[in-house]
């Protein structure tokens, strides 16, 4: 197919390349020049594994080009495919200024019938408001449908050419062959519904995985009192099928540009039409107490935070991202700065945009792990980065002025603990004393 992809955003650019991945002929647009610039010399302004070779092979190919010629990319397609942000209002509300505008924009473009696709992440219903705004600009024939994304940042590319399904809303049950034919590149698991139904199963899919986490962390919180380690908790709660042992890792709770912006953006949908979503309100309100519980276990090893040294390990909302938006990192070390430490940040990738939104004299940037860790009084790990798996712990006794890790994602097992002979506090895991070491071997 030739298709216009509009929005280069991680569901834009990476949905994009997977369709030229897959042999269709994708023009990507958007309106930031420099950006459409930065990707004609097949770099991309997002960390994604892959993606820039991804791009490089489908351009040299002549399947994937940029633009930020709106019109012209839709004169030239079958199918647009629409991929801008819907970002939240303050009532927590999506904003679906981009859609209208872009919406708008295809209207005027149009030559011909076509399909205009939504990607983005939209409340039931806007399905029907843009295809209003398109005829409001043209008499061309043409469908609306809800093609909704279910890539996880850090895995994008894999995530879209081997998904685990793919949801199509469609109300024209003419245009079923052709896009299901057009997504059989990727999976035959190809559920075909209608319009609503679709563009509910993306907020329903994001909610409930956020119910999982939030499940789990209060779960977590109670196994911290009663004596359970939660890791074991999950792992035999998993092995139910009707369960599943994914998302139900316990730490400092979820954070991203989808979870937080979606919950909340269907409770208000919820209260739009008179539904309290009481659940979802709750898991909402776990998720924003989750990230605090990280500073009473640091201040229960220290006493309290003032004047202490602190490390910090991983500042993007989850590893294999360069994403801060939302991220708890950012709330922990504000509170910390806020209650007098001194902290010595480190994150393989997200320094710079944690640069551009954090600044304080009490803050020192380094270079490695073990560098943000030197002579500090404590470690506390937010991003569950393999790089920080692969610390050797042992090492920790010595660069440390008191070895004490507080581990926000539960990365590290109690045998490695005992060995490294440090102070160990997890979520909702018993905490490891030195003592309780096994053997230290000399390192
Ligand atoms: C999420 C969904 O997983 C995707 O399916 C969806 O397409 C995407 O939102 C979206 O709507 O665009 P993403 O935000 O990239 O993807 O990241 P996830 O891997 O889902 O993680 C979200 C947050 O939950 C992270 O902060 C992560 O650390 C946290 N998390 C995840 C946990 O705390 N525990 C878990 O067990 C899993």
């Amino acid at each position: 197919m030739e298709m216009a992809v509009i929005g280069t955003g991680y569901v834009g650019l990476v949905s994009g390349v997977c369709f030229a991945e897959a042999g269709n002929t994708v023009v990507c647009v958007d309106r930031d020049e420099t950006k459409i610039a930065l990707l004609q010399r097949a770099k991309s302004p997002i960390f994604e594994p892959g993606i820039e070779a991804y791009m490089a092979r489908n351009m040299e190919a002549g399947r994937l080009a940029f633009t930020s010629d709106v019109a012209a990319a839709v004169r030239g397609s079958d199918m647009i495919v629409i991929a801008v942000g819907t970002p939240s209002l303050s009532n927590g509300e999506a904003d679906l200024r981009f859609i209208r505008e872009v919406a708008e924009a295809v209207g005027q473009a149009m030559n011909g019938r076509k399909i205009v696709a939504v990607k983005s992440t939209v409340p039931v219903g806007t399905n029907e408001t843009v295809r209003r705004i398109i005829a409001e600009q043209t008499d061309e024939p043409f469908d609306v449908v809800s093609i909704p994304e279910f890539l996880r940042e850090g895995s994008a590319i894999q995530d879209t050419l081997h998904p685990d399904r793919i949801v199509i809303g469609l109300d024209n049950r003419e245009l079923e062959p052709t896009l299901v034919g057009l997504h059989r590149a990727f999976t035959d698991r190809i559920y075909v519904t209608d319009v609503r139904s679709a563009e509910m199963i993306k907020y329903a899919s994001n909610a409930f995985l956020a119910t999982k986490i939030s499940f789990i962390n209060e779960i977590s919180n109670i196994c911290e009192k009663v004596g359970a380690d939660v890791t074991q908790v999950a792992a035999g709660m998993g092995m139910d099928t009707r369960i599943g042992p994914s998302f139900l890792n316990a730490g400092i709770g979820y954070g991203g540009s989808c979870f937080p912006k979606d919950t909340k953006a269907l409770i208000q949908l919820a209260g739009n039409v008179d539904y309290e979503f009481k659940l979802l309100k709750s898991v909402v309100e776990v998720n924003a107490d989750q990230r605090y519980k990280i500073i009473a276990k640091l201040e229960q090893a220290l006493g309290h935070v003032q004047n202490a040294v602190i490390g910090i390990w991983g500042l993007s909302f989850k590893a294999n991202t360069d994403d801060i938006r939302d991220s708890p990192a950012f709330d922990i070390a504000q509170t910390l700065l806020r209650r007098g430490a001194r902290l010595k940040l480190y994150d393989p990738v997200a320094m710079e945009k944690m640069k551009e939104k954090l600044d304080h004299p009490f803050i020192q940037w380094c270079e490695s792990a073990m560098e943000a860790a030197a002579s500090a009084d404590a470690v506390c790990l937010l991003t569950d980065w393999q790089e920080f798996k692969d610390v050797d712990l042992r090492l920790l006794i010595y660069v440390m002025n008191q070895p004490i890790v507080v581990d926000g994602r539960n990365i590290f097992a109690a045998e490695q603990v005992a060995m490294a002979n440090v102070r160990y506090y997890a979520v909702g895991r018993p905490n490891l004393q030195a003592s309780d070491r096994a053997e230290a071997p000399a390192v």
